[in-house]
């Protein structure tokens, strides 16, 4: 037996028992005639006593322990002098009488403790060290606690886990596949799902009736913190369900996960804001309600009543008003400016109007509007003395909302209202069916082409369809996309209306997902579902700025694993056995 304890468990009515300890050395400390080394396991850290006195040999041992040996020892639990609150431990300390090196470690590339010295880089280079950090490791075993909580919780509702096929065909879920060609069929090539959509529908088909899976999803798309191309899903597919019954049963789910993990009690229903509202109010899909600070829009006050011709020839004006904020000095209204400036938001410039201790209004563009025209901004906005109001413009609605949307979380973050431990969560719902994609020149499926049209929307299927709302649903938490689902078309003539609208020929159609469209003459239940992405869940729930941290091996933002150096070159017998060969850029 290598150990007895570990090193997380020893207290202090442990004290006078012989325990045998392994683990890792964190750090040594010579004093005196004393060593002191800090042994940690998965489990805690415990302190090791090495004294001259008692055995000196042992104790010359003991100096030569580096950082991250890997050691075993036995010695006796025995009350500490001086006590360490902050260490679970922290009461006992072990007086070694038996040490034994089980693995030396050459010197680790950056400190293995909570504030690492080590840059991003290199510690995701070297991983498995990073993994022994506390801080790296809680947020592993967060994310292993909630995959069992979701177990527990499904699994209460009659689901089943069922595991499908990681070599497929292309899924819709509307980013590049990662594809993976067949030596058996040469020239032909699987594609890694995008998410198990088509094939939780077969579930249902089959008559599983309420399917989950915790699985890995791939998707080449350009990343972000919150993305990475491949993430886990909790996937789930439900028949015999309205878009109710979908709701109710995963807004349960999440009040289990905050109840169980966050020991956070949510009461009564989350808020739903239908699409289009959450666009007006927040310019975003996602929106970040732990704070208000909703758009104002103000076409009505600033657009033909004064002389600034960039609002008169808007066809969107909007503000937000940042309540206090008037005190904010010329610079960081620079700095704001840039920001919004900035190519990645794209804005033009920024007007911003102080309402001063007196309750007049001063702005950036005084000259062109009257007193009266700057009242009417103020109480459009509701601001009052001491408020700071920010406008933008642009020729594009949805543009210039987005721009906006960027301007209030940067507002919100400037003053404090994005706080980690607050948790604001809200359905987004009735989702236009299709948006339309500039680069295809077509209508596309905003979620997916088996989403269903809100029932009183269908006859606008043929009359405007641009207009027609989606039965499609996406939880939000704390500005985050945390789920999204959708009822499912289960009729054979509205599916292939809506292939026809989306662009498909009736034999791409068929080439591309015959096998759904006959398994639908079949017998297809009506049907729904949704999947959570399970990343962003624990990041949120372990506050961190990048779903990477919760995850054991992540890709870097190049779409690279840089431990294992992947992708790379695979060689000429490797290509000639596939029937590929290769046509590089020159550059
Ligand atoms: P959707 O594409 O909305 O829906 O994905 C569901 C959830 O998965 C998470 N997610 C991601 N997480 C990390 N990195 C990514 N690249 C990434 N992409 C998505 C998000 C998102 O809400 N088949 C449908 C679900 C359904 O209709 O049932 C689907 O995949 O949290």
């Amino acid at each position: 037996m290598y150990r007895t304890k570990t090193c997380g468990e020893l207290r202090i009515s442990d004290c006078g028992s012989t325990v045998t300890l392994a683990g890792w050395v964190q750090r040594s400390r010579k004093m005196g005639g004393m060593t002191f080394v800090d042994l940690r396991d998965r489990y805690g850290i415990t302190q090791i006593v090495f004294n001259e006195e008692y055995d000196a040999e042992l104790c010359a041992r003991a100096n030569h322990l580096g950082r991250e040996y890997v050691i075993q020892i036995v010695g006796k639990v025995s009350e500490r002098e001086s006590k360490n609150k902050n260490l679970p431990t922290g009461e006992i300390e072990i007086i070694a009488e038996k040490l034994t090196v089980l693995n030396e470690s050459l010197t680790p590339p950056f400190t293995i403790e909570e504030n690492s010295d080590g840059g991003d880089d290199i510690r995701m280079k070297y991983r498995y060290l990073d993994l022994r950090r506390s801080n790296v490791r809680e947020n592993i075993e967060l994310r292993h606690r909630m995959t069992m909580e979701v177990r527990r919780y499904l699994d209460s509702k009659g689901f089943l886990e069922i595991e499908t096929p990681m070599l497929i065909g292309s899924t819709p879920e509307g980013a590049r596949d990662f594809v993976v060609p067949s030596r058996m069929n040469p020239g032909q090539f699987y594609a890694l799902p995008q998410s198990p959509q088509t094939l939780k529908q077969l579930l249902m088909v089959a008559g599983m009736d309420r399917y989950f899976q915790i699985v890995k999803c791939f998707r080449d798309e350009d990343l972000r913190a919150d993305r990475q191309p491949e993430f886990t899903q909790i996937d789930c597919e439900m028949s015999f369900v309205q878009q109710e019954d979908v709701i109710q049963l995963f807004e349960g789910m999440a009040k289990h996960l905050f109840r169980e993990l966050r020991g956070v009690e949510i009461e009564g229903d989350f808020p739903r804001i239908a699409w289009a509202d959450a666009m007006r109010l927040y310019g975003s899909d996602k929106p970040d309600t732990r704070f208000g600070m909703e758009f104002v829009e103000l076409m009505d006050v600033l657009k033909g009543t004064g002389e600034f011709s960039v609002f008169n020839d808007a066809a969107y004006i909007g503000g937000i008003c940042a309540k206090g904020q008037a005190v904010y000095t010329r610079k960081q209204i620079d700095q704001l400016t840039d920001f919004v400036k900035r190519p990645q938001i794209g804005a033009k410039g920024m007007v911003y109007a102080r309402v001063q201790e007196d309750g007049s209004v001063k702005s950036s563009v005084d000259k062109f509007y009257t007193p009266e025209v700057l009242e009417n901004l103020k109480n459009a906005m509701g601001a009052e003395a001491g408020d700071l109001i920010l406008i933008l413009s642009g020729d594009d609605i949805m543009k210039t909302r987005k721009q906006l949307c960027e301007l209030r979380l940067e507002m919100g973050s400037r003053m404090g209202l994005r706080d980690k431990n607050k948790f604001s969560l809200l359905w987004v719902v009735d989702f236009p069916m299709f948006e339309w994609s500039e680069e295809e020149g077509r209508l596309m499926a905003m979620h997916h082409p088996f989403t269903h049209p809100k029932t009183e929307d269908i006859p606008l299927l043929d009359t405007d369809p641009a207009a027609v709302r989606a039965d499609a649903y996406d939880m939000v938490c704390n500005g985050v996309e945390v789920g999204g689902g959708s009822i499912r078309i289960y009729d054979q003539a509205l599916q292939a209306r809506m292939f026809e609208i989306l662009g498909f020929t009736p034999e791409k159609a068929q080439e591309q997902f015959g096998f759904l469209m006959n398994a639908f003459k079949y017998g297809a239940p009506p049907h729904g579902g949704l999947a959570y992405g399970l990343d962003r869940w624990v990041s949120l729930f372990a506050g961190l700025d990048s779903i990477r941290d919760c995850i054991a091996f992540p890709k870097n933002n190049s779409g690279r694993d840089v431990m294992l150096d992947a992708p790379g070159s695979i060689d000429q017998k490797q290509l000639d056995e596939l029937c590929l060969s290769l046509n590089l850029p020159t550059e």
